[in-house]
């Protein structure tokens, strides 16, 4: 197995999350939701907290969204904007019943004062379809984001974007099925992307870590890294050997409520990435 040649760093994180106040599970929109199903909101609040007392217990700093009532999926962060050296790319959700998520993030860095704030025009569902690899954006398409907001997004955040076409709805947005590891690697699941696809990562990164099916379900691909320490569901145990292998420090969390929306970690996570100081 290889070592990496020098050690890994964590660098510290600016992350937006949204207290899961409000959640519940209502209405269907990925093959992992039923409102048939009971839902602990309490015990979702418990497990959404420990995340975030990790994220600060590791050097990160944790702003908040407020929650808002009838918005059961806004604990999903990661969906309300792309941010980019501190452009911010507001997301338009494919469904109405998540409408409504996308003024709130507006309201947040308007009120925080981000001078660049970009509503879009097309579907685009923020750092669920959108991961930042360094100075890229990969970009998912096929269930959720339109493949026209690709361009949008090149335009607003002022950097490439790449898209890639999600195949299995079970991985409808692309934070479940690739996560960024570092400003250079990825990890992914194959069987959620389309051969063309496969083709780009292959040659984008040649190194990537590639995971199974039994780490991919249990969403241990829906993971944040920083740097160093990656955060990602405990149940992910294969995943977890394989991260160390590469020399980073994995991290079990516990988010089995948030699960039954079809979200997890990175979900959870939005990351407001500043210009760097020159
Ligand atoms: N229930 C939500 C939806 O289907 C889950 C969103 C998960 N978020 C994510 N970044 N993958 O929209």
């Amino acid at each position: 197995m290889s070592q990496p040649q020098t050690a890994r760093q964590a660098t510290p994180r600016h992350y937006l999350m949204c207290r899961p106040t409000h959640f519940d599970v209502n209405y269907a929109i990925n093959p992992w939701m039923d409102p048939g199903k009971p839902v602990d909101t309490d015990l979702a609040i418990e497990q959404w907290e420990a995340l975030r007392r990790l994220y600060l217990e590791h050097g990160h700093t944790v702003d908040l969204v407020e929650p808002v009532e009838g918005l059961p999926d806004m604990v999903f962060a990661a969906n309300g904007a792309t941010v980019v050296d501190d452009r911010v790319l507001i997301a338009k959700f494919r469904h109405p019943e998540r409408a409504a998520e996308a003024p709130a993030y507006q309201k947040w860095y308007t009120e925080q004062g981000y001078p660049e704030i970009f509503s879009a025009e097309y579907v685009n569902e923020a750092e669920g379809d959108y991961i930042v690899v360094g100075r890229t954006v990969l970009a998912g398409t096929g269930f959720r984001t339109d493949p026209r907001a690709h361009a949008e997004a090149e335009q607003a955040l002022g950097v490439p974007v790449v898209s890639l076409t999600l195949v299995d709805p079970r991985y409808y947005h692309l934070d479940v099925a690739l996560a960024a590891l570092s400003d250079t690697e990825v990890m992914y699941y194959p069987g959620a992307f389309a051969e063309e696809s496969l083709a780009v990562l292959r040659e984008l990164y040649p190194d990537a870590i590639l995971v199974d099916e039994a780490d991919a379900e249990v969403f241990g691909l829906n993971a944040v890294s920083d740097g160093l320490h990656v955060f990602l569901p405990e149940t992910a145990t294969g995943l977890a050997a394989q991260l160390r292998a590469h020399g980073f420090e994995p991290i079990g969390v516990d988010l089995s409520e948030l699960l039954k929306a079809g979200g997890s970690v990175k979900c959870t996570t939005q990351e407001i990435r500043h210009l760097a100081a020159s």
